[in-house]
């Protein structure tokens, strides 16, 4: 197998290569007629070289790692390798090595982790649920989007009724999405497990109780995004008093990310203890990651978020020319309220997905070899095989639930795209190395998680500091280039304390149930200055994460608004129907409008 792959690799890694990375940037359209051309070209000059090395005395050992990119043209150098050349000769040479290198530090654990652990356990003075539930007061919700987003939605309702000292219905699922999933709570997650796990916190019944024969009827309304415990205080108490059932539409994202500390930890009891998925899900996704083990020691899995609506969404521009331009604009034009896109703008913000390649190449890069087993997490990929080619050949050993198990086995789980989403989240959580192209709700979820069960290492791309390193880079020595990529991505690894305190959505950042083992009142252990870049700057003043929690999410970056506007995004008009901006309630109440919404799409 291993034999296999050194025989054919380099050919292949070269083929694909060279026809992806290189031509697809400039001459997408002209490929059919040149392509054929240029690989009769440089398999005549592989096999000329295969030959040369064969005759030639053995050239130094890394040498034999580099796989060569072609460009306008390429000569042999006096070692037997391919070189890189643009036109001149100062241009140094871009040659992506087979090996990771060695960059002398353990590439599948974070520093200090063990110095860390999650910490949710409520406190002495926590109110419990047979002491404060009040009668006749029961709160539900409806979920909305897809599987994660749904998640922080029934985390956050779980807050949500024991702010408002209610019994909680258990959850409904958003059925609707773009997922169009059917799949009810008891299909995905443990009911059982979630009602019991949280007895102490919150009552939690299946369904309303009947009044005179008939179920109790739900008066529905929908809170603010980020509303904080007043808010649901001076918001819905006063309907609950009135009509003792209420159900919250759109339930994601409407609790404040900034909240008290013994709450903060409610929202992790909940989040990583009391959602458990069925047994069956949990099954198949304990014999995927099983047979992930069995092919190597470690694994890394990818979320992959590139489906064609996505990337529309995004109006980046992925390097496909005219064609893709032509194709992604006209899904773009199913959002009337899009402005025209800029893809420039949108790529120096950060804020485009990273494409396969340039995922790989961020991961060879921070030093993972082509020997790595690599698991896939992904949906519908824009430009399919052609699109993923570039990743296979830096990652060979490229794998996806389909093809670690049989469609026996997934059928159970292939027509609900939950359950399958449920099987990738099991793997992504499970592996040693998580890496994602996107900042989604899985992305974030997964993130937020994995500190919490030991920060396991969780690489998010710094898009905004990767996208001028990708664009450059025929410019650069591959040895550069991965050095800088290291460099933008400090504070994107999943080390313990890469993120301040209170930054990030409380999903991905779970500081409130992270402690550390040393007995220091601070729970910071300091980074040195030198890995400290500017989009990670550790303040001083924002070091002290008093227990009092916070009460506003001023710290809410523009990006976060951004990826969650790519999760809320909506469709077309639906938003209009259904009526968001500020109405009067029956009580007199006027329901603020939120953020003008995008119906959520392909929140993941
Ligand atoms: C919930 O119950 C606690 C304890 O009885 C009380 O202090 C608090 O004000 C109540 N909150 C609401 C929203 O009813
Ligand atoms: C890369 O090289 C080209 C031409 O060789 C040059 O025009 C361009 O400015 C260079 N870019 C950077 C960032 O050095
Ligand atoms: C907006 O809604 C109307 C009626 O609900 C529908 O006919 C129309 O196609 C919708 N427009 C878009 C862009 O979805």
């Amino acid at each position: 197998m291993k034999k296999k792959k050194r025989d054919s690799g380099c050919n292949h890694l070269n083929g694909v290569v060279l026809r992806t990375a290189i031509l697809r940037r400039h001459f997408r359209h002209l490929r059919h007629r040149v392509f054929p051309l240029v690989s009769a070209v440089s398999g005549c000059l592989l096999l000329f070289l295969a030959a040369f090395a064969l005759l030639a005395p053995s050239p130094p050992l890394h040498h034999h790692d580099h796989l060569s990119l072609l460009r306008s043209h390429s000569s042999p150098s006096d070692n037997g390798v391919v070189e890189v050349r643009l036109n001149s000769d100062e241009t140094p040479a871009f040659r992506v090595p087979e090996s990771g290198g060695s960059s002398g530090r353990d590439l599948w654990s974070t520093r200090q982790s063990e110095l860390f652990f999650g910490c949710s356990n409520a406190g002495n003075n926590f109110l419990t649920a047979d002491v404060k539930t009040l009668p006749n007061r029961y709160l539900s919700i409806a979920t909305s989007g897809g599987l994660n987003q749904q998640r922080t939605g029934i985390t956050d309702a779980v807050v949500a009724a024991y702010i408002l000292n209610a019994t909680l219905v258990v959850p409904k699922l958003d059925q609707k999405s773009f997922w169009k999933d059917s799949s009810n709570f008891p299909e995905i997650f443990d009911v059982y497990w979630f009602i019991s796990f949280l007895s102490k916190d919150v009552e939690i019944i299946k369904q309303l109780p009947t009044k005179g024969g008939k179920p109790m009827s739900s008066y529905t309304m929908r809170v603010p995004r980020k509303c904080n415990a007043k808010c649901y205080q001076n918001r819905v108490v006063p309907v609950l008093n009135k009509k003792h059932a209420v159900q919250l539409t759109k339930f994601d994202y409407r609790l404040s990310n900034k909240l008290e500390s013994h709450l903060q930890k409610l929202r992790c009891r909940t989040n990583y203890h009391a959602l458990k998925f069925t047994d069956t899900i949990n099954e198949m996704g304990r014999n995927l990651v099983e047979r992930m083990r069995m092919k190597n020691k470690h694994f890394i899995a990818l979320h992959l978020r590139f489906e064609p609506d996505m990337l529309a969404f995004s109006g980046c521009d992925f390097g496909g020319g005219e064609k893709e331009r032509n194709e992604l604009g006209a899904i773009r034009k199913r959002w009337k309220t899009l402005h025209t896109s800029n893809p420039e703008k949108v790529r120096r913000h950060g804020r485009c997905p990273l494409t396969p390649e340039e995922v790989g190449l961020m991961l060879r890069a921070l030093g993972f070899g082509s020997d790595v087993h690599l698991y896939v997490a992904s949906g519908e990929v824009y430009g399919g095989e052609e699109t993923l080619a570039p990743l296979k050949a830096l990652f060979p050993n490229f794998h996806t639930k389909e093809t670690i198990a049989s469609e026996e086995e997934l059928e159970p789980f292939s027509s609900f795209s939950s359950r399958m989403a449920a099987l990738d989240f099991i793997v992504c959580d499970e592996s040693d190395v998580f890496v994602t192209n996107n900042n989604g709700n899985m992305a974030r979820i997964l993130a937020g998680r994995r500190r919490y069960f030991g920060h396991k290492p969780t690489i998010r791309p710094n898009a905004k500091k990767l996208y001028k390193l990708f664009i450059n880079r025929n410019n650069m020595t591959w040895e550069e280039f991965a050095s800088r990529v290291r460099t933008s991505q400090i504070g994107f690894m999943g080390e313990p304390n890469e993120i301040k305190p209170g930054r990030g959505e409380f999903h991905e950042n779970p500081a409130a149930c992270i402690c550390s083992t040393s007995n220091t009142k601070s729970k910071h252990i300091p980074i040195p200055e030198t890995e400290i870049n500017d989009d990670n700057k550790i303040s001083k003043e924002d070091d002290t994460n008093k227990d009092s929690g916070y009460v506003t999410d001023e710290h809410t970056t523009d990006d976060e608004q951004y990826w969650s506007e790519i999760d809320y995004a909506e469709i077309g008009n639906k938003s209009l129907e259904k009526g968001t901006s500020g109405r009067v309630s029956d009580q007199g109440l006027v329901l603020k409008s939120d953020q003008p919404e995008l119906l959520e799409f392909f929140s993941d």
